[in-house]
């Protein structure tokens, strides 16, 4: 995030939160809202005692969820193909001062260019620094970039080779920008709680489909900068993100806490994917985890980071999630930013002098970040942020970062982010129309689009906060309402992750540009809830939202005001199109059942051919080909204890205990037998595909209970991996072998060409130490494949040992269980019309 120094007196997040325009309009809220403001800072003030009742169980409770130490940090050692790198980097770091290494560890002050980092360099010695920039779907807050689709709507293409080009086309704007590292992507949060504010940024609450398209992407941007994968691990929360200090205390960020079944399973499993893919940087995030804060947590980041996954690049802490100095650095930081208070006065170079630090440390910390900068060809790059100017409102240079050939792309990766879930009486594709109406605040583009100084430096990024949002996130109070974008359609979420398209192609000038092809009358109405219809409208579109940024959670699933206004068209119109720009899961029981509402569309974060790509598909020029990457329930209430944060409830050490183990999305609906209103993997299309000849070709083992299990990294010497030649960039080798095939047919019995998304899901037996979290089915494969009418196609899923591993916790190690692996294939978590097993 930006610098958002001058926090409000009373409550500050300990981390930059909101910059000085934002505190200014706060203040005056505050001051006009006196009445509420007053109780609500006695109740505020009354907190810490009922905090002090919380904080006593709180404690005891914590004691229960504690991180292990791991020491002492692995080592580079050149892996793989980071050999020809270490060695370089290893003859440069071998010349530098320990003041020099000290210097390259860290985020320094640059006010020269617009990167939202800056590392120190060494430029005796050709190093000179890094240019560290967001995000994961797009170049943010600058001109000549383009506004590519969200991650969310990647997971809901389900496409690999989509989330391959996507990376490329992104990674070359970095690049031309003079970007080293791009922030993304994300892979954490995966999704666990529905109201998740950054869920969006990911790609699907699912680590099978996170680890696929996140290593995609990995392996698409480093063709031109460095990956930075983020946020490490079990960051599935914005709510008590960083530490808040009142006058009198302060209270931590919350505790992610997680069993060691789970964390591998779940949480580090696309992590591990992405590593293996070859990414050259890893973030660790806000959160503790088992009471440890993320970035000073040596069980992550040199037990199962650079230990189990023998990563070699180097970790970064998220802005300002730094939160020790030596503690940090033994833990295995690599680099503190944006800046550091603890690194900053020389002070490693001081405790490697003094012998609080090892000098090898500081050596390793140093090789890492100078490795990972040969590795990805950056000792040939553009001066530091030469593309990005501080400030767009200043004169600048303009630097042209788009492709013109990446023009396709952007549009397809808007239009596979469209989900169709509802399509009766075939209301699309809608055909040559005579008459059309168009409502919906969602339906037009916002009518400003410029850098706000008060802000954030684009308004896109807040532009759905309203001031009792800014307020709540503030004062660490949940948001009353779940909030939208009022004037103007949806195509990326905010905070961060946010992007800057050069322009916004909104459904309203989609359409107006159809109906002069068409020969179609539109009639309109954007503001009023209740808009009049014209009788002769053959249909009515209703355009809608569902907003979510970094830093605060969605308070809910669904607003009101779009509900109604909703309602009010389909109770005149009796054939309503609804179409959501959704940066999340978004309930539609309110509606849905209505026979007037006759298709239903989730577009999710398209980017900036966000209407073009709308009308090809209401046309019927192209199918819709997205599945849903997480479940739709029917209520809020059928995500049970996974539908919102946990809360501080007082305490200053606020607690999260993952108790659901990995059953989080689909595996909770699944385990507690609860109906979904569109489950994972759901999406219709403009034809249908039959399913058949299943054919399982496994050939996998059990791992007996006295076999000698591949050996993971153990604490204790940094050699470890080193010398054991099981293990690669990413784990161990066996874990990435394929162990077989799953095959199938699928025919497209319709009359139009479309792609199918087959998937394949497995029921994998508990191991007999993992008996807490029922097993359910997994997803492990899919692909994505058009086929003409009438035509059949071979689908076939190639399965990897992990894909049929467990976690065994008392053996540490991954083992295949015994028993019979269920195995079903087909268009979603719960329609899988081919079904068999095969036993290990
Ligand atoms: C976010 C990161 C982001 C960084 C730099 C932090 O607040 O959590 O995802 O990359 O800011 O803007």
């Amino acid at each position: 995030m930006d610098d958002k120094e001058n926090q409000p007196p009373a409550v500050r997040e300990t981390a930059p939160l909101l910059n000085n325009g934002t505190q200014s309009r706060l203040v005056s809220f505050c001051s006009q809202h006196k009445r509420i403001i007053i109780p609500l800072a006695i109740m505020i003030l009354l907190l810490p005692l009922l905090g002090l009742l919380a904080l006593r169980n709180g404690h005891a409770h914590a004691r229960n969820w504690t991180s292990p130490i791991i020491y002492p940090s692995p080592e580079i050692y050149g892996a793989g193909n980071w050999s020809e790198a270490f060695e370089k980097a290893r003859t440069m770091v071998s010349k530098m001062s320990l003041e020099e290494m000290n210097n390259v560890t860290l985020g320094v002050t640059d006010g020269s260019n617009g990167c939202v980092g800056v590392s120190g360099g060494a430029p005796r010695h050709g190093f000179p620094g890094l240019c560290l920039h967001d995000a994961g779907n797009g170049v943010r807050n600058t001109d000549g970039v383009s506004g590519f689709a969200s991650g969310l709507s990647i997971g809901a293409s389900w496409n690999h080779s989509l989330a391959l080009e996507r990376a490329r086309y992104m990674g070359a704007e970095f690049k031309r920008k003079g970007v080293n590292v791009a922030l993304g992507p994300v892979v954490g949060p995966i999704g666990r709680i529905a109201q998740g504010g950054r869920n969006w940024e990911g790609f699907a609450a699912d680590p099978y489909l996170d680890g696929i398209l996140g290593a995609q992407t990995v392996v698409g941007l480093q063709e031109s900068v460095i990956a930075c994968v983020k946020h490490f691990v079990a960051n599935e929360q914005e709510t008590n993100r960083n530490p808040i200090s009142t006058d009198d205390r302060t209270i931590l960020s919350s505790s992610s806490n997680v069993d060691d079944h789970t964390m591998h399973e779940l949480y580090v499993w696309p992590f591990q994917d992405l590593v293996h893919a070859g990414a050259g940087s890893i973030m660790c995030s806000y959160n503790r985890l088992n009471q440890t804060y993320a970035c000073e947590n040596s069980k992550a980041m040199n037990g199962i980071l650079k230990g189990e996954l023998n990563f070699q690049g180097f970790v970064v802490s998220d802005w300002v999630a730094q939160h020790s100095g030596i503690e940090s650095a033994d833990a295995g930081l690599d680099m503190a930013m944006p800046t550091t208070n603890y690194w900053n006065e020389r002070q490693l170079e001081e405790a490697v002098n003094s012998g609080a630090l090892n000098k090898s440390r500081l050596i390793d910390m140093a090789t890492r970040i100078i490795t990972t900068w040969y590795q990805f060809g950056q000792d040939e790059a553009l001066p530091l942020g030469s593309g990005l100017p501080s400030n767009l409102l200043m004169p600048h240079n303009y630097t042209e970062a788009k492709d013109p050939a990446s023009k396709s792309s952007l549009l397809q990766q808007a239009i596979e982010s469209h989900v169709l879930v509802k399509n009766t009486n075939s209301a699309l594709p809608l055909g040559r129309l005579k008459v059309l109406s168009v409502f919906g605040y969602d339906a037009i583009a916002q009518n400003t689009f410029v850098p706000d100084s008060r802000l954030f430096p684009q308004s896109w990024e807040v532009i759905g906060l309203g001031l009792p949002q800014l307020n709540g996130i503030s004062s660490n109070v949940p948001v009353p309402d779940p909030p939208i974008i009022q004037n103007g359609t949806l195509i990326v979420g905010g905070g961060s992750g946010s992007n800057t398209p050069p322009y916004i192609s909104s459904p309203f000038e989609a359409l107006q540009a159809r109906a002069y092809d068409d020969e179609t009358a539109i009639f309109f109405d954007f503001v009023s809830s209740e808009p009049a219809i014209v009788a002769s409208s053959e249909a009515c579109l209703v355009f809608i939202n569902e907003y979510s940024s970094e830093v605060w959670d969605r308070p809910g699933l669904a607003d009101s005001a779009s509900d109604e206004l909703v309602n009010n068209v389909a109770a005149s119109c009796n054939n309503t199109v609804v179409i959501i720009h959704n940066a999340g899961i978004r309930v539609v029981d309110a509606w849905v059942e209505n026979p007037n509402i006759t298709a239903v569309m989730y577009a999710h974060l398209p980017g900036q051919d966000a209407g073009r790509a709308l009308v090809q598909l209401l046309h019927g020029d192209v199918s819709p080909s997205g599945r849903l990457p997480y479940t739709v329930g029917k209520q809020a209430s059928d995500y049970g204890d996974l539908l919102g944060p946990c809360q501080a409830h007082g305490s200053s050490s606020p607690q999260c205990d993952f108790t659901e183990g990995v059953n989080i999305d689909y595996r909770s609906f699944l385990a507690s037998n609860t109906t979904p209103r569109y489950e994972f993997g759901y999406g219709l299309t403009y034809t249908d595909f039959e399913y058949s000849g299943l054919r399982i070709d496994v050939n996998a083992t059990a791992t007996t209970e006295d076999a000698d299990v591949a050996p993971v990294y153990v604490n204790g010497t940094t050699n470890d991996n080193q010398n054991n030649t099981a293990v690669v960039v990413g784990g161990l080798a066996s874990l990435f072998e394929n162990v077989g095939t799953v095959q199938a047919s699928i025919r497209n019995t319709g009359d139009v060409a479309a792609a199918e998304v087959a998937q394949l899901y497995l029921q994998i037996p508990a191991a007999s130490t993992n008996t807490h979290s029922q097993p359910t089915k997994v997803l492990r494969g899919f692909q994505k494949m058009m086929v003409q009418p009438g035509n059949s196609a071979d689908v076939t899923f190639p399965v990897r040992r992990k894909d049929v591993s467990t976690w065994d916790v008392v053996r540490q190690a991954w083992v295949i269980p015994s028993g019979e692996f269920l195995v079903f294939v087909g268009k979603s978590v719960l329609d899988t019309p081919l079904t068999g097993s095969f036993s290990t």
